[in-house]
């Protein structure tokens, strides 16, 4: 049987930390240096829906240093959406590829390829999930702050895939997790029961609210993501009006503990974060860019039994 990453629910708290433990080693192989070419003639099919800096740039460079070749695929170079279905681009790609990425629109579209396709599939972002992201954060966390169990993150903003997949890895992994966001932009009613049954089970807190205050006080990181993610241009005024009073600001912070960190997956806008707090030492989000890197390396590894 062969094993996707489309979302952290299929992947348990053991599974979580031994991709971030394969991360490290990726990331002293990168810093170090190493002949090791483990994914030599290995080659993965990247569609992309939607438009990417750090996930394309990570995984096409980190697959180049394993000594696989990634393929970009932009919706203008492939016949998917024109002329084919997702269920024949599955069939054929996996008859040339090792493995297959893919950005898209609907969650069920990176589903509807993993079915078809005989051999691993990693979600590259939908509007449901960002999986890979997550690995990223929590690589991040951990080298700053030692552990991930028992820590605090506060995720201010959209509701949307970036935090639907931290409220599942953050849980997971042992930490608490809080969530403020406008009225009418809170997380998926499906996402949220789940995460609740995972949070209790691991006996950590999972908490919604409207009020930004309340959820990062007492938070060791507070997180946050474009108010308007990618498909959603049309909806950019009203969203703009309704985020109003989520920027996070160090005043904000101000309710967190002394010592707390600020991450964004990028791209950010500024209305997110102001510049004082984006661009200060509190900021880890470009080591959280950079760890892009190591954990799409991670995850190739993995699916291809390389680890
Ligand atoms: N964070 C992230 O996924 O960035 P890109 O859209 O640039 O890949
Ligand atoms: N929520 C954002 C994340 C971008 C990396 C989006 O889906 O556009």
């Amino acid at each position: 049987m062969k094993r996707d990453f489309l979302t952290l629910l299929d992947y348990s708290k053991e599974e979580i930390n031994e991709l971030l433990d394969i991360s490290d080693e990726m990331k002293r192989w990168m810093k170090e240096g190493t002949n090791e070419r483990p994914l030599s003639g290995k080659s993965m099919a990247m569609i992309f829906q939607k438009r990417s800096t750090r996930t394309r740039v990570s995984t096409e460079t980190g697959m180049a240093f394993l000594g696989g070749h990634a393929l970009f695929l932009g919706m203008s170079d492939i016949q998917l959406g024109k002329n084919e279905t997702l269920k024949d681009t599955a069939l054929v790609l996996s008859r040339f590829n090792d493995l297959i990425l893919a950005r898209v629109y609907g969650h069920e579209d990176v589903e509807e390829l993993a079915k078809y396709s005989r051999v691993p599939v990693i979600n590259a972002l939908s509007d449901k999930f960002h999986p890979l992201q997550i690995l990223a954060d929590l690589m991040t966390i951990r080298e700053h702050f030692g552990k991930l169990e028992g820590l605090k993150i506060a995720w201010v903003g959209d509701g949307n895939n970036v935090c639907h997949s931290l409220m599942i890895g953050a849980t997971k992994v042992g930490m608490h997790m809080s969530v403020a966001t406008p009225r009418g932009y809170e997380p998926a009613e499906d996402v949220i029961e789940t995460t609740k049954k995972i949070a209790e089970k691991k006996g950590v807190t999972l908490t919604f609210t409207n009020d930004p205050k309340e959820a990062v006080k007492d938070a060791d990181i507070i997180v946050t993501d474009t108010w308007i993610s990618m498909g959603q241009d049309a909806e950019k005024e009203k969203r703009l009006r309704d985020f109003a009073g989520y920027q996070v600001t160090e005043e904000l912070g101000k309710l967190a503990k002394p010592h707390w960190k600020f991450m964004h997956c990028l791209p950010r806008k500024p209305q997110e974060v102001s510049d004082e707090v984006f661009y200060s030492e509190r900021s880890i989000v470009f080591d959280e860019a950079e760890n892009r890197m190591y954990t799409v390396m991670a995850v190739m590894m993995k699916l291809l039994e390389k680890r």
